[in-house]
């Protein structure tokens, strides 16, 4: 499967990203936030830890249904 890179889904949730870490750590300062941010919980974004849409495609191979969460300035 094109989302599940050299069978590294199985019972993980992270199949490639930063994977030469014991854990995925990122932080991002709020006032580098100009209006709205939207940021990866499917962990396929080549942009992680922002979303790039991958998981578009990757909802419809797979039948699934997540996305990003959207950090916004009121
Ligand atoms: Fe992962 Fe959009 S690319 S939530």
């Amino acid at each position: 499967r094109a989302f599940c890179p050299k069978g590294r889904c199985q019972g993980k949730v992270n199949p490639n990203i930063k994977k030469d870490v014991a854990k995925v750590v990122d932080s991002v300062d709020i006032e580098d936030i100009t209006e709205k941010a939207a940021f990866c919980r499917c962990w396929r974004s080549k942009k992680f830890p922002y979303c790039d849409g991958s998981h578009g495609p990757m909802n419809k191979e797979l039948g699934d249904n997540v996305g990003p969460i959207i950090v916004k300035h009121k």
